[in-house]
């Protein structure tokens, strides 16, 4: 639709064309009208003449433009707008160039840029048919709205259990059973926690799902899920860190017997009620890891320091669990080789989640492709998250809000799984 169809289409709606029997406006109200309706035409069509000067301009700033020779020079040939809708928000087509891809408009700064330039908050390209996209502009950040978590539970571990929402507002699922750790990382406050309460109370009625693991501040595994199958499996607290070792090791030593017992022809365990996908929760990992570094080393020849064990054993859940059923889910305020177990262990993770952190951290954990996010992700609101992973590029996503800590409790109490 072309800018003036545009008003045309808007006078049809305010109701221009009467039936019989209508009251006819007298001359002058009529004359005044056309007046208006011409006004506004031309106010249209210079809005979509300027919005097509400036986006020549942006284009020619952040060069995506071509520059061709002709005989009096050089001249620069930008993306040919088509037709611009008023919105809001305000969009237009674009006929890409010879070599252009639709995510060039994105890329790196380009979006951020390109929108400024225009007057709007962010870009979004949306590929339409053959070499055209249409560009929305957005008047603000999509994610500013938080969205809540239903009292949804999933009732198997190959259901999908919402992770978040993207900017163009499609929802994330994520099945445990997709054979992908998970990193979670962000700095105090920027929802890390809120947003695996979100996650667990998902899981927690799923009768082929074990929400296991160590959480040394005690809210997030622990008290909360007492009475349920999952809690003798998980340990809290800082008052015996040695337990943390041993719960580790006697998961390692499940696994292994699950990997001796996979049947003939198979090349992993398929989860069953009797065989639970094993959720390892890691809650603020580095710091179980320090308080283990903390303790009075044995001495040479009387066993290996309560840190090194639990290395060992979250190294091999990592490294082998997938086959076995174990996923393991890590909570860090930051993804440093050396504070979540080395390298090779940061390497294990398929799926990848950063809250606010610095733009350093963010690189660390999602690679140079997000080197540009960084400066602005590192004033994200609570819940707003780099996303990737499992074949997914980098995206910003706003994780859903269960509500506040009573709210998970309640959830936990409610749905967590029994023993009949
Ligand atoms: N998805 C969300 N939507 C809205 N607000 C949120 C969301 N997630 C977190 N918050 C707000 O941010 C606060 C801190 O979140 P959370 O406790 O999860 O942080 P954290 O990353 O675990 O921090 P810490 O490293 O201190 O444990 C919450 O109490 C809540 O008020
Ligand atoms: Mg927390």
């Amino acid at each position: 639709m072309t800018a003036l169809e545009h008003t045309r289409r808007l006078e049809h709606r305010s109701g221009r064309t009467r039936g019989p029997g209508a009251h006819r406006p007298g001359l002058f109200a009529r004359l005044r009208a056309e007046r208006a309706r011409r006004d506004y035409e031309a106010s249209v069509l210079a809005f979509a003449a300027s919005l097509k000067a400036a986006f020549r301009e942006a284009c020619t700033g952040i060069a995506l433009c071509q520059y061709v020779q002709v005989a009096a020079g050089v001249t620069i040939r930008t993306p040919r707008v088509g037709e611009v809708r008023l919105g809001p928000p305000t969009s237009f087509t674009v006929e890409l160039m010879a070599g252009q891809e639709p995510a060039d408009f994105t890329k790196g700064e380009n979006g951020a840029r390109l929108a400024h330039t225009l007057g709007a908050h962010a870009l979004r390209v949306e590929p339409i048919a053959g070499r055209w996209v249409r560009l929305h502009l957005l008047d603000a950040d999509p994610l500013r709205g938080g969205f809540g978590l239903p009292p949804v539970t999933v009732e198997t571990g190959s259901d999908s259990v919402i992770l978040g929402r993207t900017e163009d507002a499609t929802t994330l699922g994520h099945a445990l059973t997709d054979p992908a750790h998970l990193a979670v990382q962000g700095m105090n406050g920027s929802g890390k926690s809120v947003f695996t309460y979100g996650l667990l109370a998902q899981l927690a009625a799923a009768p082929d799902v074990l929400v296991t693991g160590s959480d040394i501040t005690g809210l997030l595994l622990g008290r909360a899920w007492d009475d349920t199958v999952h809690r003798p499996h998980q340990v809290t607290g800082t008052h015996d860190i040695a337990a943390h070792a041993v719960l580790l090791e006697d998961l390692v030593a499940e696994m292994d017997r699950r990997l001796a017992t996979i049947p003939p022809r198979r090349d992993k365990v398929e989860p069953s009620p009797q065989t639970p996908t094993v959720l390892v929760v890691l809650e603020e990992f580095p710091g179980l890891l320090r308080a283990a570094d903390g303790l009075p080393k044995p001495k040479r020849g009387e066993g290996i320091p309560v840190g090194d064990r639990i290395r060992i054993a979250v190294l091999r859940l990592l490294s082998e669990g997938r086959k076995a059923a174990f996923r393991v889910l890590m909570l860090a305020q930051r993804f440093e080789a050396t504070a979540v177990g080395g390298g090779y262990a940061r390497d294990q993770f398929a799926l990848r989640l950063s809250f606010r952190v610095p733009a350093d951290s963010l690189e660390m954990l999602h690679g140079t492709d997000a080197r540009s996010l960084g400066q602005e992700h590192a004033n994200a609101d609570p819940g707003v998250a780099y996303l990737s992973g499992l074949g997914r590029d980098c995206q910003r996503i706003r994780v859903p809000y269960l509500g506040d800590y009573g709210e998970y409790c309640d959830r936990i109490a409610a749905h967590g799984r029994r023993a009949h």
